[in-house]
């Protein structure tokens, strides 16, 4: 007994190389996964499908790397297209997936629109579970097959309808949106919302104004009266569930609530509850809206006018809105992109010329900007295409910054 406990260089000798080992495998573990990063393995997939199925040539013209849809009007970065990497290509709709084309979504266009404007999920990542939104702090999970499995809906995905109607909230009948134009059917029968609701300004005030019912964060929503029902038939603890029960059975949900009881079948509570959720008070560009919805909202400011403005002055209107304040700040720190004050101290003025006129070849071919790149996790900076002239009257203002 007294012997174990003496000390003995030989012991721990033991114990230490084990440790060093352990951690040597850490590291390598994690060097590893830094260097082979999820969306890595599906870009080579990628390559080899099309190797096999379409050609050498079609394979070589795909590079790895971070592919992205940026979205200034939208503040969006979506990057779902590292994996999805077929979305844009008809050629593929038999190839398996994340890498076989998209349906048909004329006439919207990828290109102005991105993905989760529709499909939710969390456009910056680029881990499929990140991405799809499965993690616990995002709120706006992707909105798929997968998820229309859980809430009990066999086949196609109606969920993507709720996003579909943040833009069409003011058409009636949209081919694609059935379930959402179901609800709004039920709006206009009795017992009339507006009875009892303000919607749109217009309605009674018995009860909860309801114009943006979609923005009301579950925190607000008690669900002491529908857990145990949920837990028990395996159904997600979500708003989308408890605005479905609530149009079933009102006093259910909220014991002695004065909501009527409209005897709407499954199928109409479904599509109540994703109406519900669709009324969201999410501002858009006016090109992204379909016309009567654009007609509904006051015409906001449309291009910056900047004449008669001195060169700073320009310049710091160009800076936001050409979206460079969405991913810069100018001494408040780093966001998506290096803070920039100072940066006449740091930069040549050529090189920053060249940096916001050219930013793709510049990070391929300048070390500095190549380091920058990496350093921003190969986010990479958009080329804005501005003038040269324009882009004077950034650098001023940014130089005005002291
Ligand atoms: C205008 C809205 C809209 C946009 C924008 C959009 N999608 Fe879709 N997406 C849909 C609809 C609608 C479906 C079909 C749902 C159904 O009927 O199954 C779909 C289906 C899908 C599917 C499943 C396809 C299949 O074969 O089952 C994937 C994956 C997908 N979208 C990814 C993306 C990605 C990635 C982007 C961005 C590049 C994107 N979507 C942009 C509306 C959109
Ligand atoms: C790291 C790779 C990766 C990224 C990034 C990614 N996905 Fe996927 N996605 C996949 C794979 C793989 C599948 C095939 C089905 C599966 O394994 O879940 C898929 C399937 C889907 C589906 C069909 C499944 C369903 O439940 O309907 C949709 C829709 C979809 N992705 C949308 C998106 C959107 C939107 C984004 C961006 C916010 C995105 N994906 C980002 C890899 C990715
Ligand atoms: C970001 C806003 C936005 C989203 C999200 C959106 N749309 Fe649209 N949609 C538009 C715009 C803009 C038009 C162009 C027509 C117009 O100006 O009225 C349009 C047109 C359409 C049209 C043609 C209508 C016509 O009158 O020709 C259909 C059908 C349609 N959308 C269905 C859908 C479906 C289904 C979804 C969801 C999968 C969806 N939209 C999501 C903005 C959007
Ligand atoms: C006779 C009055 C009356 C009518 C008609 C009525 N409601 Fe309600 N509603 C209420 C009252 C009272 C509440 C608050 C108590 C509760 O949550 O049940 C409520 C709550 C709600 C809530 C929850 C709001 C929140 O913030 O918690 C939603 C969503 C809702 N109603 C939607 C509707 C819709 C959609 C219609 C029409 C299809 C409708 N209601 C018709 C009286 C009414
Ligand atoms: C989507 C985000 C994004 C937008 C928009 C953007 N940038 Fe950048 N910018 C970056 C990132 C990320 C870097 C780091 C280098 C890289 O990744 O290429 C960068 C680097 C720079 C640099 C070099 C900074 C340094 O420390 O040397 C300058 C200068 C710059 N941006 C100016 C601009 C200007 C001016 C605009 C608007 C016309 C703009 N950027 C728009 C993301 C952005």
């Amino acid at each position: 007994m007294k012997k174990e406990n003496e000390f003995s260089p030989h012991k721990d000798f033991y114990w230490l190389s084990l440790f060093s080992l352990v951690l040597f495998f850490l590291v390598l573990i994690a060097f590893y996964r830094q260097s082979h990063p999820e969306w890595k393995k599906y870009q080579s997939r990628f390559k080899s499908y099309l190797e096999e199925n379409v050609g050498r040539e079609a394979a070589s013209s795909v590079a790895i790397s971070v592919k992205q849809i940026w979205l200034p009007e939208l503040n969006r970065v979506d990057r779902c297209i590292s994996c999805h990497l077929g979305y844009d290509r008809p050629d593929l709709v038999n190839a398996p997936p994340p890498f076989n084309s998209h349906p048909d979504i004329e006439p919207h266009s990828v290109s102005k629109m991105g993905c989760t404007i529709c499909h939710w999920g969390q456009g910056f990542a680029l881990k499929k579970k990140e991405a799809h939104g499965e993690i616990r702090h995002w709120t706006e999970p992707l909105l798929g097959k997968t998820m229309a499995k859980r809430y009990g809906f066999d086949g196609g995905n109606l969920l993507v309808q709720i996003n579909c109607n943040i833009c069409h909230r003011r058409d009636d009948d949209v081919p694609g949106m059935e379930t959402i134009n179901l609800a709004k059917k039920l709006l206009a029968r009795k017992p009339r919302c507006q009875t009892c609701h303000i919607i749109d300004g217009i309605g009674g005030k018995t009860a909860p104004e309801l114009t943006f019912a979609g923005d009301k964060p579950a925190e607000r929503f008690d669900f002491s009266h529908l857990k145990d029902k949920l837990i028990e038939n395996e159904r997600p603890l979500s708003i989308l569930s408890w605005h479905y029960d609530h149009f079933l059975n009102p006093k259910a949900v909220v014991p002695g609530s004065k909501m009527p009881d409209a005897g709407y079948s499954d199928r109409e509570a479904w599509a109540l509850a994703m109406l519900m959720m669709s009324w969201r008070n999410i501002s858009l560009p006016v090109m992204l809206m379909p016309k009567r919805t654009a007609e509904a909202e006051v015409s906001a400011g449309e291009d910056v006018e900047t004449v008669g403005l001195s060169d700073i002055e320009r310049g710091k209107l160009l800076f936001e809105s050409e979206g460079c304040s969405d991913c810069h700040t100018i001494g408040k720190g780093v966001e998506s992109g290096p803070d920039l004050k100072g940066l006449m101290g740091k930069r040549e003025a050529g090189w920053i010329r060249r940096m916001i006129l050219n930013p793709e070849q510049m990070e391929q071919t300048d070390p500095l900007a190549k380091k920058l790149y990496y350093e921003f996790d190969e986010l990479g900076m958009p080329n804005v295409e501005i003038t040269e002239e324009e882009v004077e009257a950034i650098i001023m203002y940014i130089a005005s910054i002291k």
